[in-house]
């Protein structure tokens, strides 16, 4: 549809191709910058659109949602959602969609990277290269963790946790997960077998976590869930930062209740807790999961189709419940 009456707001500037488009066939509210708007910017380009596209990082609060009468449809600009008050959304009528399956490969390949550089010590190695303190090859330097063979654990089987459990093959490592939603065994492979949170905490070399975020996931690893896990095991997080309770992270880091993690997710994003940026054996990245160029158009291009299909009548192929 090309209507220039519509009028799109853009929280954030998106990859080129999807700017093309959204010129194209929008009105834009104000021209979008590669930083999150002030809440009182997003709050007036909200109420002054037909459709809108924001990121993670916009709290889409009850409030704005209620001055926001203009506003039919929120895309989302990610797969999870946990940014948006979907019980005042539903109340008021406003469709919000998100953009599943277009950025699995992506999360789940970043999950491999974060965990192979966290037991590998990846970082660790390019820093001391490129330090110029190298001194050449040692039969004790930067020893890490096998992760051959070992013992993974994935924390919610939706559709990247199972991507990630399938990446395991080549590695020859035997998947155990824990999910809360009642899945379909038939639609899993046969020798991945489902464990207790406890007993999955307990037995597996590396626990990586995807589920969404949601009142009940929020901490869901805290002191005790660490303290269940292996003294030489590894917690990966490309999911959201609040489903771990990082200062108990910190905490079972420091005193080698657990022996390393990989964090793409914070509890406060951008900020960090003091103690984990000092931690050589926990690996940081800025929250890159989807982060490939592919993945970032796709995902643009999945908001630009659902807000089309709302605009024009029909049902949002992706909307949230
Ligand atoms: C998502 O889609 O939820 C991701 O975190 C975005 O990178």
């Amino acid at each position: 549809m090309t209507d220039l009456r519509l009028t799109l707001y853009l929280s954030r500037l998106l990859p080129d191709p999807v700017m093309a488009i959204v010129r194209d066939r929008f009105q834009l509210v104000h021209d979008p910058h590669d930083v999150s708007p002030a809440p009182s910017a997003l709050r007036e380009g909200l109420c002054q659109a037909d459709a809108a596209i924001v990121t993670l990082g916009d709290p889409i609060e009850a409030e704005t949602i209620r001055v926001a009468t203009r506003l039919k449809v929120l895309a989302n600009y990610a797969a999870g959602y946990n940014n948006i008050d979907l019980a005042a959304a539903r109340q008021r009528g406003l469709i919000v969609t998100n953009t599943p399956d277009v950025l699995t490969d992506a999360t789940a390949d970043l999950t491999w990277a974060l965990l192979l550089s966290t037991a590998r010590r990846v970082v660790e190695g390019d820093t001391l290269v490129r330090s110029g303190r190298w001194t050449g090859w040692s039969p004790t330097q930067l020893l890490g963790a096998d992760v051959s063979g070992k013992t993974l654990g994935i924390i919610g089987m939706g559709r990247i946790g199972q991507a990630v459990g399938h990446r395991a093959v080549g590695f020859r490592m035997p998947v155990r997960y824990h999910t809360r939603l009642f899945m379909a065994t038939s639609s899993l492979p046969r020798e991945w077998e489902y464990r207790s949170l406890q007993a999955l905490l307990g037995e597996a070399d590396v626990i990586t976590i995807h589920v969404p975020l949601t009142t009940s996931t929020h901490h869901l690893i805290g002191a005790r869930e660490l303290a269940w896990m292996r003294p030489t095991a590894f917690l990966i997080n490309t999911a959201r930062g609040p489903i771990v309770d990082e200062g108990a992270l910190a905490d079972a880091l420091k005193t080698g209740i657990i022996a390393g993690a990989g964090l793409d997710v914070y509890e406060q994003e951008p900020a960090l807790h003091p103690t984990l940026a000092q931690l050589n054996q926990v690996v940081l990245l800025p929250h890159l999961g989807s982060a490939t160029a592919h993945a970032r158009v796709q995902m643009g291009l999945v908001c630009l189709e659902n807000i089309h299909a709302v605009l024009n009548g029909r049902p949002a192929p992706n909307q949230v419940h």
